[in-house]
């Protein structure tokens, strides 16, 4: 099997990186031209990375094609390419429906969307697909977790999750801060939250059978300092504020989808 890339950024990236660290079988990787420093560091990296010449090498070379284009650039470059039907076609590209790719491509090919992460480079992602795909869920489960989704309203509501990486470091950058105004060094004050928040998501992950309302009254003493803080935080509306953000991005996806 020969998977290529038409988009050379940091989720091509990840994802290459990730089928090299996992030996993951392939014939070859194929990366498109553009971002050549990119494209350059992955051909280094193996002799089964080539780089294209252009976007329609990489298509009419490869059994499945990964689209990792930004949206905005997406129409113009998918509709320019010629497909062989069969191929299997993983969209990365967030907030464009199956349907409007179809309508881009116009061969007989399989789609499936997919969100992967950037931590897929180490084999740690969890991936959301749709519809489910054997070859795509072989690939992402060598680069970590796969999540199938049933429907594409799952699809979407994982799509709004993946958002909060950002608000994850944001939360995680107001804590150091805190810790600064109680005069702990930057450094310090990261060195102790990034192992913090790691130990903790790896408590989750372990405890498959406990919901993360059973860990947080686990990880609490009744009236203690855990308790206190997370009964501040909601009272203050931090609840409600992560909840009306996850709400304002699903509008978002539901209006691109139905403008398509
Ligand atoms: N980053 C993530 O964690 C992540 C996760 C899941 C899905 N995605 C999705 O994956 C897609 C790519 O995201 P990204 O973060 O990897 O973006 P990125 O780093 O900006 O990569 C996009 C790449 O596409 C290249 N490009 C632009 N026009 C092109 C063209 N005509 N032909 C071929 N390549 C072209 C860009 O080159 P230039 O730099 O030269 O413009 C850039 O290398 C997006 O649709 C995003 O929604 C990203």
């Amino acid at each position: 099997m020969k998977i290529g890339f038409v988009g050379t950024g940091v989720i091509t990236e990840a994802i290459v990186n990730g089928l090299l660290q996992a030996g993951f079988p392939v014939d070859g990787i194929v990366v498109s031209p553009r971002s050549e420093a990119t494209a350059g560091r992955l051909a280094a990296l193996s002799p089964l990375v080539d780089v294209a010449s252009n976007n329609q090498e990489v298509v009419g070379g490869c059994d499945v094609v990964f689209l990792a284009v930004r949206p905005q650039v997406a129409e113009e470059v998918v509709r320019a390419l010629d497909f062989a039907p069969g191929t299997i076609v993983a969209s990365l590209i967030a907030t464009v429906p199956i349907p409007t790719l179809r309508e881009w491509i116009g061969a007989e090919v399989e789609i499936s969307r997919a969100v992967p992460l950037p931590f897929v480079a180490d084999l740690a992602g969890v991936t959301v697909i749709y519809p489910r795909s054997d070859v795509l869920g072989r690939i992402f489960a060598a680069l970590g977790t796969v999540i199938d989704c049933e429907t594409i309203d799952e699809f979407d509501a994982f799509a709004v999750a993946g958002g909060l990486m950002g608000a994850y470091f944001g939360f995680a950058e107001t804590c150091a801060q805190w810790l600064g105004t109680a005069g702990v060094p930057y450094e310090k004050a990261k060195a102790y939250l990034a192992p913090f928040f790691h130990g903790l998501a790896g408590s989750a992950v372990a405890a498959s059978d406990k919901s993360f309302e059973d860990l947080r009254i686990g990880h609490t003493t009744v009236g203690g300092l855990n308790d206190q803080l997370y009964e501040r935080f909601r009272q203050d509306g931090g609840q409600r504020a992560l909840t009306a953000a996850l709400d304002a991005v699903a509008e978002r996806i539901d209006k691109a989808r139905n403008r398509k």
